[in-house]
């Protein structure tokens, strides 16, 4: 008898936009479970939940998602909920506490989209930015003195760890020699002037490089990285940055690939609980009206898939999503030419091309 090999899914549709791509994402995923099935274990969090109750993330659904094989995220932020309650409580907590230490956002551009940077061939814009998620400015070290006072003040502390940028540099280079990749990492960051911080990155750079003598290397500051993305992102194959350097060029990135409606990202921790989501944030002016694309969400669940040996459904959810992007009028929300179900669809009728 063949036993089907099962993975334990949580999903947390979140806020906005969040449960919509959800749910196109997940009936992208029962269209490829063959040979293996997905145990789907739902969370109610976000802004709705805190509303009603106060709650942002009991320890006791913390250790539950850590207990799985697998987070799918729709989107996290709630416009009536004052800025950083659920970022920091709750996005930043799981990904701080399941210690999932890269944020693998690929900037690819699928053969047919449309693109605002004229110049771009599709095949100029296939990279991957290896952004570390668990320290930087992120951290939250810093305080406010004297708040609201003329004589206030606030620091912000990027806490740069040795051991915590290195593993995120191993992580860069290994990626680098997949059969897909061209085997070469830029380092981003702002050494210039960020001397401190910078000089760690530069000698863990260069220590990991070492390490892997096959594997090209590069170093771009990251304003430079911004207009390289625009005039020449052929130049990029494996970036490897800080939180918030990656956190904005991946914005940027999401661009170049046609919209952010089209951007994925994983946030990784290799050896525990690893969690999916669109990067494109809760588009609270289109949530509820179907106009949304859930074209990053589905691509997401795709990367879920390949993360848990998968292949043969992740390869199947990218055909689907090769299919679907091409006749899409644009990657944007309300600019598709089709319904979020309808992008869905079609994603599920690529499948099993
Ligand atoms: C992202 C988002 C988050 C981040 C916010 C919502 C905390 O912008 O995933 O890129 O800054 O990491
Ligand atoms: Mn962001």
């Amino acid at each position: 008898m063949i036993t089907a090999r099962r993975h334990r899914i949580g999903v947390i549709p979140g806020d906005g936009t969040g449960p919509e791509v959800v749910a196109e994402a997940l009936k992208v995923l029962a269209a490829v479970s063959r040979g293996f099935a997905l145990d789907l274990e739902g969370f109610d969090l976000g802004g709705e939940r805190y509303l009603r109750t106060g709650e942002v993330l009991p320890d006791e659904e913390l250790d539950r998602l850590a207990g799985l094989d697998a987070i799918l995220l729709g989107a996290i932020g709630h416009p009536g909920v004052p800025p950083g309650v659920l970022e920091r409580g709750l996005l930043l907590r799981i990904r701080f506490e399941l210690d999932q230490y890269v944020n693998l956002r690929p900037v690819r551009r699928y053969p047919g989209v449309a693109t605002f940077v004229p110049s771009h061939a599709p095949e100029d814009v296939d990279l991957v930015v290896v952004r570390e998620n668990t320290e930087g400015l992120y951290a939250g070290a810093g305080g406010v003195h004297r708040p609201g006072t003329p004589h206030e003040v606030a620091t912000e502390e990027s806490i740069n760890t040795r051991r915590g940028v290195e593993r995120c540099m191993r992580f860069a280079f290994e990626y680098a020699r997949r059969s897909d990749r061209r085997g070469h990492v830029t380092l981003v960051h702002k050494t210039n002037v960020l001397t401190h911080a910078g000089g760690l990155w530069e000698r863990a750079f260069r220590a990991v490089a070492e390490e892997h003598p096959d594997v090209g290397t590069d170093y771009v500051h990251v304003d430079a990285a911004c207009v390289y993305l625009l005039e020449s992102p052929g130049r990029f194959d494996v970036v490897v940055t800080d939180n918030l350097f990656g956190d904005i060029i991946t914005d940027l990135g999401a661009v170049i690939q046609g919209g952010m409606g089209v951007a994925a990202g994983a946030n990784l921790n290799p050896e525990g609980v690893s969690m999916f989501e669109p990067i494109g944030g809760t588009a609270p002016d289109h949530a509820g009206r179907g106009t949304i694309n859930p074209l990053a969400a589905i691509a997401a669940a795709g990367m879920l898939l390949e993360a848990l040996g998968e292949l043969e459904g992740a390869a199947r959810v990218d055909a689907g999503v090769r299919f679907a992007a091409p006749k899409l009028g644009s990657m944007r929300a309300g600019e598709m030419g089709y319904s979020t179900s309808e992008v869905g669809d079609l994603v599920v009728e690529g499948t099993t091309r």
